[in-house]
């Protein structure tokens, strides 16, 4: 080794350490030359220093220093000095002291880089994507890269003194239901056959309580080939948990402490509990979201019984085919112009309403184009369920339940955007959803799906309803969202083979089916399955929202882009004739 090695890092000198040697190593981040003196800005993970070249105190140092540029890497070894007054620094935890180099020696030259290595840098998330380890050098990368090792060690040791057990689960596997694509891997020995990356290891810790773990936690890679978004990758991390003997009780329970303790060590905040709870149907009516955003007051509110009597059609109809028609109170908008209106009306069309009903609240009543159409008692009505006020402005979707309640959801978040309505420093926002819907009907293929996943057990109360009314079973599953962000979601499990067949049968899966993609955990069930249920939380998303971010990408070392690729290694990528042969595979 042709350096020393170091005594301190970057972030460590203080005043106490004046008159020291020293020896430290690290990236050049920034240099001055004032009047025959470089000041240079060393940088490493911890902190920067600053180092000081003087003709008068060092030639030689000196001399070299003249040929460092920024990102080389060097070794310094020098005397630590109070710094003059004028460079005092009080910003940073160094900014007392430099150190007078004695002797440099370059370990490494670096070529000016593609962008420069500090935050808010104008530079697309393209570039920052294909150089990633330099973007990585940045204090925020760096920061969100320490934050989301903070929250791995503070998770694991909360799991662990709860007598959880940290058990890993296959890569390679069975598909596995959890609603997206699978990507598949092809097997070379098994020619024909395909392993499925997991979805997430819903199987396998089913089969860890069947074990007799009781108590399971993995932080654990999960992939899924979807359309991806801001909150979402193709790969990505949950925190994955499983308990046996428990109701949904005993899950929100550890998961609240979890949060707690999480808020606690994380940023220092004492979090309220217990965490509220929605139903899915009273977030929907009163939120239009199953992940509301509860930063903001803004509530819907439902109009049927206000409008019940109505004669205008928009209204009447909606009702008669068990509809909704539903209000959102801009408190204060009454003064919103006719151009923003239709911009708003614009934006509600866009998302598949036939239209935006507005009205202005005056003294004297209703302002509206379709007050013509209301009776004065429905005005009035409307105005008292909305509790509205002189001023405030009303708007009101009609039509089918959940679309037309999503789309006023929407518009909702528009106004809170507009309005400026969430505030910076606001209180992080956390809620439970409970009671969904057990399945979900879907127009195209004519046929139930399962809202959360197959092995969701219904309400006991609802499981008549199963073959009766299947629309109506509610599931007992439940989403913890936070700022508007489902962050993680789960339930309680069937674990009777007699009532997973019945899942089955609603969910139109035939037995062969059933047996061929999960006869190996119904065979499990039949040797004494303990009652069970979880949880998976989205560990990036968490992070993101920890770090301040608008993107799960900034939490993450090496990302996607929305299209799925990684712009630095350049994946996926072509594979050679050979590989496929041996793999048994011809492109068409
Ligand atoms: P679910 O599918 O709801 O449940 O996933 C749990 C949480 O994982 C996060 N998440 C994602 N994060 C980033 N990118 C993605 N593509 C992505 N997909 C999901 C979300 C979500 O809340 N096995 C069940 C859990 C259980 O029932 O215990 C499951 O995976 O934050």
């Amino acid at each position: 080794m042709k350096f020393k090695k170091r005594t301190h890092n970057c972030g460590e000198l203080r005043i106490s350490n004046v008159d020291d040697k020293v020896v430290l190593n690290g990236w050049v981040d920034n240099r001055r030359d004032l009047g025959g003196v470089i000041f240079i800005d060393l940088r490493d993970r911890y902190g920067i220093t600053q180092i000081v070249f003087e003709p008068t105190y060092n030639g030689d140092a000196h001399e070299l220093g003249k040929s460092l540029r920024g990102e080389f890497v060097i070794s310094i070894e020098g005397k630590v000095r109070k710094r003059p007054p004028e460079t005092d620094n009080s910003k940073i935890p160094t900014g007392h002291v430099d150190v007078m180099v004695d002797k440099l020696v370059i370990l490494n030259e670096a070529e000016t880089t593609p962008f420069q290595i500090k935050d808010n840098v104008d530079v697309s998330e393209d570039i920052r994507l294909k150089y990633r380890y330099l973007d990585l050098r940045r204090e925020k990368m760096k920061n969100n890269m320490l934050l989301r090792h903070q929250m791995y060690q503070s998770v694991r040791k909360f799991f662990s003194i709860k007598e959880f057990v940290e058990i890993e689960t296959p890569v390679l596997m069975k598909s596995t239901p959890e609603g997206a694509r699978d990507f598949l891997v092809p097997s070379r020995i098994n020619k024909s056959k395909f392993y499925a990356l997991p979805q997430s290891p819903q199987t396998y810790k089913q089969l860890l309580m069947v074990s007799g773990f009781d108590r399971y936690f993995q932080i654990v890679k999960c992939f899924r080939d979807e359309d991806l978004r801001a909150d979402r990758q193709p790969e990505f991390t949950q925190i994955d948990v499983e308990m046996s003997f428990v109701d949904t009780e005993d899950v929100f329970e550890i998961v609240e402490q979890l949060m707690s303790n999480l808020f606690k060590d994380v940023n220092g905040h004492e979090l309220k509990l217990p965490i509220p709870r929605f139903t899915y149907e009273e977030a929907m009516e009163k939120y239009g979201s199953d992940k509301p955003d509860l930063r903001f007051d803004l509530e819907m509110v439902t109009l049927n019984e206000a409008v019940k009597n109505t004669e205008f059609k928009v209204f009447k109809d909606a009702s008669a085919n068990g509809g909704i028609v539903t209000g959102l109170l801009a408190k204060g908008c009454g003064d919103f112009t006719r151009n923003q209106l239709d911009v708003l009306t614009e934006f509600v069309k866009k998302l598949g309403a036939g239209g935006l009903i507005w009205m202005r609240v005056k003294e004297e009543g209703l302002e509206a184009p379709i007050a013509k159409f209301l009776s004065d008692e429905e005005k009035q009505s409307i105005i008292d369920s909305l509790n509205a006020k002189p001023g405030d402005l009303i708007f009101i979707l009609a039509g089918k339940k959940y679309s037309t309640l999503s789309i006023m959801g929407s518009l909702r978040l528009e106004m809170a955007r507009r309005l400026e309505l969430i505030k910076p420093d606001a209180e992080p926002a956390l809620l439970w959803v409970t009671d969904f819907p057990l399945l979900e009907w879907d127009d195209e293929t004519q046929r139930y799906y399962a809202m959360h996943h197959p092995f969701t057990s219904p309400r006991v109360e609802d499981i008549e309803l199963m073959e009766t009314d299947p629309g109506k079973v509610k599931a007992r599953a439940y989403d913890l969202v936070l700022d508007g962000n489902e962050i993680a979601g789960g339930s309680i499990r069937i674990h009777d083979s007699k009532l997973q067949a019945k899942m089955f049968k609603a969910l139109g899966i035939s037995k062969e089916e059933a047996e061929e993609k999960f006869g190996f955990l119904m065979n499990a069930f039949k040797y004494g399955a303990p009652p069970h249920g979880g949880i998976a939380f989205g560990f990036d998303r968490l992070a993101m929202l920890f770090a301040g971010e608008d993107s799960i990408r900034d939490v993450i070392a090496f990302p996607k882009t929305a299209s799925g690729t990684s712009l630095m290694d350049d994946s996926p990528s072509y594979v050679s004739e050979e590989q496929l042969r041996d793999l048994h595979i011809k492109l068409r």
